[in-house]
């Protein structure tokens, strides 16, 4: 997929999904920069796969910025972006649930895209790249509990199109994968009683939450050369989720 010596930088790396891609990504020769609100878990991750630990606030330019002027300065112009820094937020019903919640995840999910998207870009600018964003199956199919959300990930999916149109005169393509319910840190505790898991199972006609496992190999096409003539898509990655309506 020529990851050999490519340079990539991961938001949310020290996470179960960022982390998969990061690990995935190193493993196939690339430079990573782990990059992550979590400064000792970037380090433990980048210490783990040979990578440089970049500790990055998506939600703050500056600390955007100064990732993205580290990650160049110290493995060289970035090629590819993976953006998997992401909160729920909590959860709860549209009438009850604290406008802090909605708050938070504008802030790290959507203020957070718009500001490494664009410090990818012009990282990226003259010599071409590829940037895939993780989205979520919420950004079109509603769960109880979940707007707040889901309106963020939709979000994500419009500066998904909107960059893919706007950035394609600088060689850079931007796609979105679209999970379901995956196995990670962030579902740890909505995946713990059997009936919440069972609520999810039930949903997926393929029978089963996701593992990172299932989530790389989509992202690494997004990222490679192979996807070349591939912009502005969002792909599920969701065992079928969304056929249910
Ligand atoms: N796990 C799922 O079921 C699932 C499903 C659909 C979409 N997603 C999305 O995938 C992405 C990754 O989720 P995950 O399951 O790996 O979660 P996770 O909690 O395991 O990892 C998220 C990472 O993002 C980092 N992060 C949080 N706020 C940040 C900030 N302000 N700046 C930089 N980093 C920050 C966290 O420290 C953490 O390491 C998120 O965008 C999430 O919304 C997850």
């Amino acid at each position: 997929m020529g990851f050999d010596g490519r340079i990539a930088l991961v938001t949310g790396a020290a996470g179960g999904i960022g982390g998969a891609i990061a690990t995935a990504m190193a493993g196939l020769g690339a430079r990573v920069a782990v990059a992550d609100v979590d400064g000792d878990g970037a380090a433990r991750l980048a210490g783990g796969i040979g990578g440089l630990a970049v500790p990055m606030d998506v939600r703050d330019e500056e600390s955007v910025r100064a990732g993205f002027a580290r990650a160049t300065a110290e493995l060289g112009p970035v090629d590819v972006v993976v953006h998997a820094a992401g909160v729920v937020g909590g959860g709860g019903p549209l009438l009850t649930i604290p406008v802090d919640a909605l708050d938070t995840v504008l802030a790290v999910n959507v203020r957070g895209t718009f500001l490494v998207t664009r410090a990818a870009a012009e990282a990226m600018s003259g010599r071409g790249g590829a940037i895939v964003h993780i989205s979520s199956a919420g950004a079109v199919q509603p769960t109880v509990g979940l707007g707040h959300y889901e309106a963020s990930k939709a979000a994500v999916n419009a500066l998904t199109r909107s960059a893919a149109l706007e950035f394609a005169p600088l060689g850079v393509r931007v796609n979105a994968v679209a999970p379901g319910p995956v196995e990670t840190p962030l579902t740890a505790a909505a995946l713990a009683s059997p009936e919440a898991r069972a609520f999810w199972t039930e949903r997926i006609p393929l029978g089963r939450v996701a593992t990172t496992a299932d989530l790389v190999p989509a992202v690494l096409l997004l990222a490679s050369p192979d996807s070349a003539h591939i912009t502005g898509t969002v792909l599920p990655i969701d065992g079928g989720q969304l056929l249910k309506g």
